[in-house]
């Protein structure tokens, strides 16, 4: 036994050189740390939305739209030596709440060489990386995320995963949240990420064979599942440089926000990390004292009992300031009584690959339509956004909807989600597609036209008279009229042209309807009614029937005007679509010439009611080609006068009131 002067002195040559050995190496001895909460974190390095909250809980977002945090330890961590990545292991728990369904975009943990993580941007990348930065090598980013959105663009195909990320947020491997049972047989447990319950997740990192481990389970489970979620041979020297930041990265949506929370963190390079007290885990904030985001979607669906109606489903997407959770639950109760089904704003954005270009079928008057796939049902649908950024009047319109249900508001945005109709709209049959390189489709043969025709007709029917209220669809045209596979017919957007009146001032209120379908009464009164639909449902009917636009785009010809022409020289059918070559039922062509005649006649009081109108279509009331029709002087200016103050058989009820005006 060395006396003890020489064990001093032996100590003492020791100390020098592990203080050498520091001086070499400066600061880079291995890490060690554990945080039961955060509440007197030292040594974190905060930026962006993160904070610590009182109480310990490490906030990294809250819930507001498009916002990132970053939380990291403060020194770097040497986890390269030599040639090789240095072993390390870390278990935290987190705490994802979620106001309502639909929450984003989700969180990380993240090894990276730079805490400021220059280029990252909100959303989809998660405060890791940006547009601009995605996929480059040179980023020295590797991070495991915990993803609540499906973004189909970056490869993923689960809206609630877990994900291994080398320099790019296109995970190297990725998979749907859950774990392994280690008493039922090692069965698969999923684990919902944003449960507002706290998961603990372990990453553990050998760096000699170069398995990376991840493992999840809430923290509920007595203990950490044997068999990890994540098991892969993946070799980290590409990404790392000899000293990296570890810590944590997070963000919110522009439309989809959650609170993102780190309640406790342990990390080591010098073998497993510490476990976490869960007895000593901070609470997380109950969520009345922010006001929270909300985005809901509320599907509207138009049950219908005729087939051939209409709209499938209307949904407005409400991204809003709700004050108080109990407003949100009675406001979805209102809507719920009449509208059976909602959908999440997230499963449209998923659909859709987040209203991808690619995704878009066409833009109309309202806003851009967009083809997607529900993922719930695998339903084809095609959803129209219209953007509360729009007209003042759409503005004000989206609010009273959120009026509806008591809610204040600031960005919203209403999604209408049709059911896809494969065959697009009948004046692409008609006329092909203006503009579009599209092989034309075939002709429509009489037999079909006169099923399309006879659909509109009752699905208005069902509209003007069958609905629970009158409803006016004032925009009756080939255009809103989409095809299904069948062929069958539905007349989209009812009701819809509501949002142009709305919000209009009285005094220059614009008159809604499309040119060439407009009933002459409406530069008048400018107010629509059934009589209105009817007038555009006969210039359809016209079209139909003749192959032509209701105004000849190159002569400007108006196809109203030239029936009439043929009616008032006794030879309809010469107005019959040319390319048909006289296929089509001569009687039948007669009727749906003059029945268009008749319900496009100028006295709004002459037009039959949509219900006779069917019943003239279906045979079931007789057409009598006889009856004149009444036309104004206008109109009738070279169609021959003498049919101007005739009455037509067919109205009797408004006849009077017509000729008691007269
Ligand atoms: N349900 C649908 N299925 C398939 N395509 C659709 C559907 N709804 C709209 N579209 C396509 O989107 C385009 C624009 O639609 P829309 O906004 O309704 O036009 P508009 O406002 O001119 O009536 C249509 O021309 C059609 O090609
Ligand atoms: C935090 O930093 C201080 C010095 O700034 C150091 O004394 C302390 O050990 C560090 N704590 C941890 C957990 O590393
Ligand atoms: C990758 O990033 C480096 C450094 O920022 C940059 O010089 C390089 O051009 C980037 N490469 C690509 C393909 O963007
Ligand atoms: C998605 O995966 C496909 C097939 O594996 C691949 O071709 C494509 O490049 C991937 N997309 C991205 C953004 O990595
Ligand atoms: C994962 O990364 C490895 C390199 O570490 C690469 O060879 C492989 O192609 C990547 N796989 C995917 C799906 O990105
Ligand atoms: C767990 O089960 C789900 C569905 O049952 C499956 O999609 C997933 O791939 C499984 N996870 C693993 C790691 O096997
Ligand atoms: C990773 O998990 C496997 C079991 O699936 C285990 O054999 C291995 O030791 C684990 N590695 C680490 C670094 O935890």
């Amino acid at each position: 036994m060395a006396p003890p002067a020489t064990r001093t002195a032996l100590l003492g040559y020791l100390a020098a050189i592990s203080l050498l050995l520091h001086c070499l190496l400066p600061s880079l001895a291995g890490a060690d740390f554990v945080y039961n909460g955060f509440e007197h974190a030292a040594n974190l390095s905060l930026d962006g939305s993160a904070s610590v909250l009182r109480g310990g809980a490490l906030r990294l977002t809250h819930d507001s739209n498009s916002l990132m945090g970053h939380a990291f330890f403060d020194s770097p961590v040497q986890v390269v030596r030599g040639n090789s990545v240095i072993s390390f292991s870390t278990a935290f728990v987190f705490d994802i709440v979620t106001v309502d369904h639909g929450g984003g975009h989700g969180l990380a943990f993240v090894v990276a060489a730079s805490k400021a993580l220059p280029g990252a941007s909100y959303g989809i990348y998660l405060g890791l990386l940006g547009e601009n930065t995605n996929g480059n090598s040179s980023n020295h980013v590797f991070a495991v995320e915990f993803d609540t959105m499906q973004v189909r663009r970056l490869n993923e195909t689960d809206s609630n995963h877990v994900g291994v990320d080398l320099n790019s947020v296109v995970s190297n491997v990725s998979e749907p949240a859950g774990y392994f049972d280690d008493d039922d047989d090692g069965r698969n447990i999923s684990v919902k990420l944003e449960s507002a319950q706290p998961i603990q997740a372990w990453v553990d990192y050998d760096g000699r064979t170069k398995v990376l481990n991840v493992t999840i389970a809430p923290v509920s489970v007595p203990s950490r599942p044997h068999r990890p979620l994540i098991s892969r041979a993946i070799d980290l020297l590409p990404v790392f440089k000899r000293e990296m930041y570890v810590g944590f990265s997070s963000s919110t949506g522009e439309k989809l926000a959650s609170s993102h929370y780190i309640l406790a963190w342990s990390f080591s390079t010098e073998g497993a990390a510490k476990a976490i007290d869960l007895s000593r885990l901070p609470k997380v904030p109950k969520q009345a004292a922010p006001p929270p985001s909300l985005s809901t979607v509320i599907e509207i669906t138009a049950s219908s009992c005729v087939a051939t109606l209409v709209v499938i489903a209307a949904a407005i997407v409400l991204a809003l300031w709700i004050r108080r959770r109990a407003a949100l639950t009675e406001m979805l109760e209102d809507w719920e009584l009449d509208h059976p089904q909602r959908l999440p704003y997230k499963e449209l954005y998923a659909a859709t690959n987040g209203f991808e270009a690619s995704k878009l079928l066409g833009a109309g008057g309202f806003g851009q339509v967009y083809k997607g796939v529900l993922r719930c049902s695998g339903d084809e649908v095609a959803i129209k956004r219209i953007s509360s950024s729009g007209t003042q009047g759409m503005r004000e319109f989206v609010a009273e909807v959120a009026s509806l249900g008591r809610m204040r508001h600031r960005n919203l945005d209403l999604l209408l989600v049709y059911e896809f109709m494969p065959n697009g709209s009948l004046d692409e049959h008609l006329f092909g597609r203006a503009g579009a390189v599209m092989p034309p489709k075939p002709l429509l043969t009489w037999g079909q036209r006169v099923g399309i025709l006879r659909g509109v007709a009752s699905g208005l029917v069902y509209l003007h008279e069958e609905w629970e209220q009158v409803v006016v669809h004032r925009d009756v045209k080939a255009s809103n009229v989409l095809l299904g596979a069948d062929m069958a017919p539905r007349l989209g957007d009812f009701g819809l042209a509501r949002l142009y009146e709305h919000g209009a001032d009285p005094a220059t209120t614009r008159i809604v309807g499309t040119l060439g379908y407009m009933a002459p009464e409406l530069t008048v009164t400018a107010r629509a009614s059934r009589a209105t639909d009817l007038f555009a449902f006969g210039v359809l009917l016209l079209e139909v029937a003749c192959g032509c636009r209701p105004i000849d785009p190159v002569t400007g010809e108006s196809l109203l005007r030239r029936v009439r022409g043929h009616h008032v020289s006794g030879d309809l059918v010469r107005a019959v679509d040319e390319r048909l070559d006289g296929c089509y039922d001569k009687k039948e062509a007669r009727l749906v010439l003059w029945l268009g005649l008749m319900c496009s006649q100028s006295r709004p009081e002459a037009r039959p009611s949509m219900r006779q109108a069917c019943q003239y279509l279906d045979g079931e009331l007789e057409m009598r080609e006889e009856a004149v029709l009444v036309f104004s002087d206008v109109d009738s200016l070279d169609v021959g006068s003498s049919a101007f103050l005739t009455w037509s058989s067919c109205n009797t009820m408004s006849g009077g009131s017509l000729l008691a005006g007269r």
